[in-house]
């Protein structure tokens, strides 16, 4: 198993270079089956822009208990009946925000000889890519992406981040710390919302120092024939959360809803929160990790920002014994997260397959 994962199976392609060559028509490698496309035959309405629940963070810390637990009722029912929410006022610079998304169009900017100096493998999937997974032949999205460890700090190496443009790796330094504070603030209140001690997500995650944060940046090029293929294929996320940074300027995110694709529309300076499998698994299905995907379009290039914030790698997570009654028993049995995760890293995405297969009948 680790062996082939060495290397990537096919010469790999850089799908924002096919997109610069300006061919009319997609290669076959990218055109999904007709029942995998954005507009299918299943699809009975028309995808929607749409707005998932907002939440106003600041809320959950007021002085006044009527918008405290408004505010906290509101988070436990999108983790619970969405698996996804919005932020905003979460304490987060906007201009942080703003500036480490720009920073990171103009690395994609760059020739691409400079950006293949960062070429990954799958070994650790570090650098600059353009696949998930190994399988040879595989069909395959419409995205470019980067990389990179942020914690723990013995993972983050930041020779292995883009030298160029020379404010990136400061910004990048700066934003992961600001929104891996984010998140411990978010995991606190997810733990409450259970009715857990405070802690008790993050201590499942092996405490502050110890827990696993990637950041993800994805690139969806133009794409001449974005009614046959996708940016990112279904999926749920296997970490424990996402903190995601869309494109203000260009929708592009679709969640599963009741059966439907929903298209997110981005809210200036929000940040769009997702539950991984991970606290599905820690919430004994409590919480849902919902499935989403990634239409493109002909029109603009699209940037988003993924903060997977992830429990240390080898943990065991399994459901909370708190969630665990007679009445309710342990729906999954406990797992290593890196071995958990191993499976995407070969297989790619498969929606929820994989959480779904651990269930115990
Ligand atoms: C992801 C993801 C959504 C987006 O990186 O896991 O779902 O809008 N990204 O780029
Ligand atoms: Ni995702």
């Amino acid at each position: 198993m680790m062996n082939c994962l060495q290397s990537w199976p096919e010469p790999v392609v850089r799908v924002q270079s096919l997109a610069a060559s300006g061919i009319r028509a997609i290669p076959e490698r990218y055109i999904k089956p007709p029942s995998h496309r954005p507009l299918s035959k299943n699809d009975f309405s028309p995808p929607q822009e749409v707005n998932i629940p907002v939440i106003d963070f600041q809320n959950v810390f007021s002085d006044d208990q009527r918008l405290r637990d408004e505010a906290l009722r509101d988070i436990y029912s999108a983790c619970h009946e969405w698996g996804f929410f919005q932020v905003v006022n979460h304490g987060v610079s906007h201009e942080l925000m703003k500036r480490t998304s720009e920073v990171w169009r103009e690395f994609f900017n760059l020739p691409v000889e400079v950006k293949q100096e960062y070429a990954n493998t799958p070994a650790t999937y570090e650098g600059y890519g353009s696949r998930l997974g190994v399988e040879k032949g595989a069909i395959l999205d419409w995205s470019d992406y980067f990389f990179l460890n942020y914690m723990p700090v013995s993972l983050r190496n930041q020779n292995k981040w883009p030298a160029t443009p020379a404010s990136c790796r400061e910004l990048v330094a700066e934003y992961g710390s600001e929104v891996v504070k984010l998140c411990g603030k978010l995991m606190k209140v997810f733990s409450m919302n259970l009715g857990l001690e405070e802690d008790s997500l993050l201590n499942a995650f092996g405490g502050e120092e110890n827990i696993g944060a990637g950041l993800r940046v994805n690139y969806y090029p133009k794409c001449p024939q974005p009614d046959l293929t996708l940016g990112l294929s279904p999926h749920s996320d296997p970490g424990g959360m996402t903190l995601l940074l869309p494109d203000e300027n260009v929708a592009g995110l679709q969640v599963c809803r009741k059966g439907s694709w929903l298209t997110v529309k981005p809210i200036p300076n929000a940040f769009i929160i997702n539950i991984g499998d991970q606290i599905q698994v820690l919430s004994n299905a409590i919480y849902q990790s919902v499935e989403h995907r990634v239409i493109v379009n002909s029109n603009s290039d699209r940037v988003s920002l993924a903060l997977f914030y992830n429990p240390k790698s080898d943990s065991l997570i399994e459901p909370s014994k708190e969630l665990v009654s007679d009445d309710r028993p342990a729906l999954y049995p406990p797992m290593r997260f890196d071995e958990y995760r191993l499976y995407v890293r070969t297989k790619g995405l498969c929606g929820k397959e994989q959480v779904e297969s651990l269930i115990i009948s």
